[in-house]
């Protein structure tokens, strides 16, 4: 970080990203755009429409909508003040931001259950390591509207099968659990605080602080003490009401029914305060809760929470980063549409004039083009070229300019021949085939 270089006397520090902050090279890019690909597809198949909400909200979304006590709001968030005074946040997740959206823009009169989704950035002061960043993507689920748990199984459903359409799904295990209602949650909650009342020593720091104002999360803490005593605490199991009961015992029944298979784990929590009933995470199968892929949960109280009425509610999210990490873990490669067709070397500028309306025509037949339009001689161009790895190149000098022609040079063969200015086009794309072109049209949807 500090590289320091002497700029005429004058210490300049290298500008760089923040910590936990990355760039998104073209090689990472090949990634997110298949990935997006596959969840676009998904989500259509399903019904659910796209939605972008901003990337700063007002502070008290998120401190109501996720919860004041939760380590996102209390500790994570990127929160400033504007230049009006009010307090704004980068976003930390997405289903407060759709909430608020779903209650400002009356969503309730559309026909119900409304399915969205999004692909978005989001911002987290978390300690930076492989897999955890401050700015991360996800993309993300949400029904809002109905309560069934045949929409919770669906959530989970589409879930593991963008899982499995990225190659990755067998890396990772279902944690499924049911963490109640305000009914029920209310006298584990106290029997939970009353056991570790005197047992506070031997809790980390974190799970101090929690024990009075979200004493659930320490069932699911990672450090080892708080883990012995999570075992001993009492479990949820003998507190869910009789209608959380059958909730969860027909969202299991119908995951049988659609063969998806998943671990109960009573101390299964998640970080934010919205959830109720349903919550699941995908957890790596050796790492455990560390770095898991993605996660989600049933949220029936919070539209109402947020100023809505009364709305059931059910979602998902998955970090991009890490379904990245774990598809080149799993050597996952996704097809690169960036590989370039044809490299276009000239000399002089009546070639240079002659190669530039070309080479339009060559993108619009669908021939990925690049030429070399600065300066370089034509021994530097062709080494170029094969820095390309172009199939092969077409070579315009001042004597192919005056017959109107142009070599097409084959660069794994090294043999090159002449054909006229009129055919070339069609010439080339008949040797890239028609298959391999790359035709665009605008009448697709583009996202
Ligand atoms: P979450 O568990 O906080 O849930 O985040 C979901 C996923 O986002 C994580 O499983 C992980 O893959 C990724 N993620 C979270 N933090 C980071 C980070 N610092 N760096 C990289 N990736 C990260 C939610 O955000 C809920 N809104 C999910 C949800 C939607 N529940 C209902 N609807």
């Amino acid at each position: 970080m500090s590289d320091d270089t002497n700029d005429g006397g004058v210490k300049q520090q290298k500008l760089q990203t923040p910590v936990g902050i990355h760039d998104l090279l073209p090689d990472d890019h090949e990634y997110f755009t298949f990935i997006k690909k596959v969840v676009r597809h998904r989500a259509r198949q399903a019904g659910f429409k796209r939605i972008t909400t901003p990337i700063l909200e007002n502070t008290e979304v998120f401190a109501r909508g996720v919860g004041d006590a939760t380590d996102i709001v209390s500790k994570e968030m990127y929160t400033f003040e504007d230049k009006g005074e009010r307090s704004l946040t980068l976003k930390p997740e997405g289903t407060a931001g759709v909430v608020r959206s779903y209650i400002q823009h009356g969503m309730k009169e559309w026909p119900q259950p409304v399915q969205l989704y999004y692909i978005e950035p989001h911002f987290r002061y978390d300690k930076p390591q492989k897999g955890r960043y401050r700015q991360f993507w996800q993309i993300g689920f949400e029904i809002i509207g109905e309560s069934d748990p045949a929409l919770d199984a669906q959530i989970i459903d589409l879930a593991n099968r963008i899982n499995e359409d990225l190659g990755v799904a067998h890396l990772f295990s279902i944690q499924l659990n049911n963490i109640g209602c305000p009914k029920c949650r209310g006298k584990y909650k106290e029997d939970l605080v009353n056991f570790y009342i005197g047992k506070e020593r031997s809790l980390c720091g974190n799970c101090q602080e929690r024990l009075h104002n979200n004493p659930l999360r320490l069932l699911d803490c990672k450090s080892e003490d708080c883990q012995i005593l999570a075992e001993l605490a009492p479990k949820f199991d003998q507190y869910r009401c009789p209608e959380c009961v059958d909730f969860y015992t027909k969202l299991k029944g119908f995951l049988d029914e659609l063969a998806i298979e998943y671990v109960e784990n009573p101390k299964l929590v998640r970080g934010l305060d919205y959830y109720t009933g349903t919550v699941f995470e995908f957890w790596d199968k050796h790492q455990g809760a560390q770095n898991a892929i993605g996660g989600g949960g049933r949220y029936d109280g919070l539209i109402e929470l947020m100023g809505g009425p009364p709305t059931p509610g059910v979602g998902y999210a998955s970090g991009i980063e890490r379904i990245i990490l774990n598809m080149k873990r799993e050597n996952v490669t996704v097809p690169s549409k960036d590989a370039i067709h044809i490299f276009v070397a000239q000399l002089g500028d009546d070639a240079k004039r002659k190669c530039l309306p070309l080479m339009n025509k060559l993108r619009d037949r669908g021939i990925k083009t690049v030429g070399a339009l600065g300066k370089a001689s034509m021994k530097a161009q062709l080494r170029l070229a094969d820095k390309f790895n172009v199939p092969y190149t077409l070579i315009m000098g001042i004597t192919e300019v005056r017959e109107g022609v142009i070599i097409i040079r084959d660069m794994a063969k090294g043999q090159q021949h002449t054909v006229s200015m009129d055919e070339v086009v069609e010439k080339v794309a008949a040797l890239i085939g028609e298959e391999n072109l790359d035709n665009y049209s605008p009448g697709e949807a583009i996202y």
